[in-house]
């Protein structure tokens, strides 16, 4: 029939999904049609914000002196604790920090207390930007300076341990086994202290707010963040609103890295400036306040005594974590989830403790935990490794976990031997000189080194909204965000393929609280839980189709039984005899239908009825997934030359391969891989805020003196993945692979600076003087 559309198969392996299909949104981006949230410029009266924010890390406000600022042209507030509007909560309390959810116990601006550098201390709002910032310039801050604490290495910092705070409890000082009595008895024994530079996320659009308040109590916010519901949580709890009054829009953002993943000050300071004048306000932090205003990878020393037996298995792994927090939360990215889970090891202890210094209050950075625990476990076991004389992949095939050691249960699925074989065989892994310090190239010294990645499948669920027009196209929506690493693409793939439409067909639209809720794009969820609600609400959408056509006499599924009947290819017939059915276009002609509308929820790492139905999986072990740990296992192969005089380490050759689940752009999957490694050999070589232990400043707060990779940096990279059909995940499959992409890198790095030069280096970054 002329009016029926192109059908592609719906073989969930053999469709669109999973192709490497373009970015739907490239074209707008390059086009400058794509809004971020700074740029939503036609709003009513729209005028501009600045934070004024504090030299000093500590101290007391004494008073403003505002005269020279108010006189300017244009200028319309000057905001600070005196004069700011009340909210109904802030997060200063635990209570009210639990409510919110935001990610600091503090809010700015609510009374005369500075506890770090780079606090805001006024909002400054003018018609103009550049008034704004003359302004904030002429604005003149009293204040009482005290002698700040920098970070647990101060003598004065005072340790402590944040489990014995909560009643005593001890969930995070972990205790598997007998860990010290094995280390003790354990014929090896290795006691390596790792330390990690403070590192910021940078993403290269900065964090930004237009706050609109359309009503006196009816508030848009377009916001940058990675979770458009969860900071409409955040602001109408502050602000004592309902949910439905606040909306949040991120179409675009420029990347997040954890950063965004949290409502920080500057937002709910926008928001608040936009009430105090009375019109839209848009802020836009600067380069250097993006160091001081949503978080960091803390400071921080890991202790890990690994004990082996003299063929090389692990009896013992003890780590210990010692950061630096801000003087109100707890904040501390979990290391040892990995040094417990990633090989088989009887006996295991983990403890952390903290300091507090006059710091914010670090965050979500990319692969949290996973990227420097598994620097630590992984630059141990190629020690390990080397002091027995065994090939870095043997040691650890022979500790592989057959099963999760923290938990006892079987993995869901993992490819890591495969990972382990194919990336050593594009690796070339086989040709390896053992010795360290004996393989050169001219004058460079030449290492090969390898580590293995591991990121743990999160709970989570979302929702997803498909209409399906007669006319044979169709909207799809979910309240997900895409930080630019492809969300709008990759839905739409698994819209086309399970509506069997052509892409082109196919608008998939998301970042707005007013689409159906959908979890943070953070801790590699986004991709499994969005994908799978957009399938079950493809789904959801078939079934109302299948009810109308086996009551309609025209059909030829007339008076089927719903269970006998299917839709494929966009076309509904019967299971057991496919020729018999129709599209559903012919269909909702007869019946009269402009549209059918489904919604699903897609669950992530629980989502076994799920994926029950999407993967036809034994009924019997209906209850199976409970008793599953799910994880995606990848490995790293890294080539570095270094310069035995000047101390440089350059990455000449990279590869990685990952068992992640279903895939669902090649293409989006293989740039999410290569930015993950990128991002972490920038950890492990050149990436460290520095802050003054006097001063607690940072003294390299810009994109010129925090140094980052730059294409020059880095190699050709061969990114591979080991295809695994996972049945427990969710509906398709789908384990995600953010974070994955970055664990284990440092160490890969580390470890071919060891197999290049016999230096064993566990500073990071790995900087010419460490080398030398
Ligand atoms: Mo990711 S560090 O949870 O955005």
């Amino acid at each position: 029939m002329d009016t029926e559309p192109k059908f592609f198969e719906t073989n969930p392996t053999a469709g669109v999904v999973g192709q490497p299909l373009n970015r739907v949104d490239g074209r707008d981006k390059v086009m400058g049609r794509a809004k971020y949230s700074a740029e939503f410029n036609n709003l009513p009266g729209l005028v501009h914000a600045v934070l004024k924010t504090s030299d000093v890390a500590k101290g007391r406000i004494t008073g403003f002196d505002t005269t020279a600022a108010l006189k300017q042209p244009g200028v319309l507030a000057i905001i600070t604790h005196q004069n700011i509007p009340k909210l109904a909560k802030t997060p200063n309390d635990a209570e009210g920090k639990k409510a919110i959810g935001a990610p600091m116990g503090y809010l700015p601006l609510t009374d005369d207390r500075i506890h770090y550098a780079g606090q805001p201390v006024a909002v400054i709002v003018a018609d103009t930007l550049e008034r704004a910032q003359y302004a904030a310039a002429l604005l003149r801050v009293q204040v009482a300076a005290e002698k700040p604490l920098a970070s647990y290495e101060d003598p004065k910092a005072q340790l402590f341990d944040p489990t014995k705070i909560q009643d005593g409890k001890t969930q995070a000082h972990v205790v598997r086994g007998n860990a010290q009595t094995a280390f003790a008895a354990a014929p090896i024994q290795l006691t390596h202290k790792y330390t990690h530079a403070i590192n910021h996320h940078n993403p290269m659009e900065p964090g930004a707010t237009t706050a609109h308040w359309e009503a006196p109590d009816r508030l848009t916010v377009y916001e940058s963040t990675q979770g458009v519901t969860r900071t409409q949580k955040a602001l109408s709890t502050m602000l004592g609103l309902s949910a439905e009054q606040v909306r949040v829009v991120t179409k675009y953002l420029g990347g997040g890295f954890g950063c965004k993943g949290s409502c920080w000050p500057h937002t709910v300071l926008t928001v608040q400036a936009a009430k105090f004048v009375g019109r839209p306000v848009k802020l836009s932090l600067t380069r250097p306040q993006m160091f001081t205003s949503m978080g960091h990878r803390e400071d921080q020393t890991q202790t890990l005594r690994l004990g082996a037996t003299n063929d090389g298995k692990l009896t013992a792994l003890i780590h210990e974590k010692t950061s630096t927090t801000s003087p109100w939360d707890n904040y501390a990215e979990s290391n040892s989830k990995i040094v417990n889970m990633l090989y088989e090891c009887p006996n295991f202890e983990a403890s952390y403790q903290l300091a507090r210094a006059n710091v914010m209050t670090s965050t979500f950075t990319r692969a949290p935990g996973e990227a420097p625990g598994s620097f630590a476990l992984e630059s141990s076991m190629d020690d390990l490794a080397y002091q027995l004389g065994i090939d870095p992949i043997e040691i650890r095939l022979r500790n592989y976990a057959e099963k999760d050691p923290s938990t006892g249960q079987p993995w869901s699925s993992k490819s890591l031997r495969q990972c382990y074989a194919r990336g050593a065989e594009l690796f070339g892994w086989s040709k390896r000189n053992p010795k360290a310090g004996a393989t050169r190239n001219g004058r460079l010294l030449v290492g090969w080194g390898m580590a293995t990645a591991s990121y743990p499948v999160h709970n989570s669920q979302g929702m997803a909204r498909a209409r399906l027009y007669a006319d044979g196209h169709a909207v799809v929506q979910s309240g997900a965000t895409d930080l630019g690493t492809g969300t709008y693409t990759v839905m739409t793939q698994v819209a086309a393929e399970a509506l069997g439409l052509p892409v082109e067909k196919v608008r998939f639209e998301l970042g707005d609280t007013k689409l159906p809720t959908a979890p943070n794009s953070g801790g590699s969820v986004a991709a499994g839980t969005v994908s799978s609600s957009v399938y079950m609400a493809v789904q959801d959408l078939w079934q109302k189709l299948i009810k109308v056509a086996v009551l309609d006499k025209k059909s030829p599924l007339y008076r089927a039984k719903l269970t006998d009947v299917e839709a494929k290819a966009g076309r509904l017939q019967l299971k057991a005899n496919p020729k018999k059915g129709e599209g559903f276009a012919a269909l909702m002609k007869r019946a009269d239908m402009a549209d059918v509308e489904g919604n699903g929820q897609g669950r992530y790492g629980s989502g076994y009825e799920d994926a029950q139905a999407a993967a036809n999986a034994d009924p019997a072990k209906k209850d199976e997934a409970a008793h599953h740990s799910m994880h995606s296992f990848g490995a790293h192969f890294c080539e570095v030359q270094v310069d035995p005089d000047l101390g440089t380490v350059r990455v000449t050759r990279w590869v990685s391969v990952h068992g992640a689940g279903r895939i669902l752009n090649a293409k989006t999957a293989r740039s999410q891989i290569i930015g993950g490694s990128i991002f972490g050999i920038g950890a492990a070589l050149m990436e460290g805020t520095v802050r003054d232990q006097n001063l607690a400043r940072y003294t390299n707060a810009s994109l010129a003196d925090y140094h980052i990779p730059v294409n020059a940096d880095i190699p050709d990279m061969t990114v591979e993945f080991i295809e695994e059909h996972d049945p427990y995940i969710n509906a398709m499959g789908v384990k995600g692979i953010g974070e994955i992409s970055m664990v284990g890198v440092s160490a890969a790095v580390a470890n071919a600076v060891f197999h290049a030069t016999g230096k064993r280096v566990r500073e990071l970054p790995i900087t010419p003087d460490k080398i030398l």
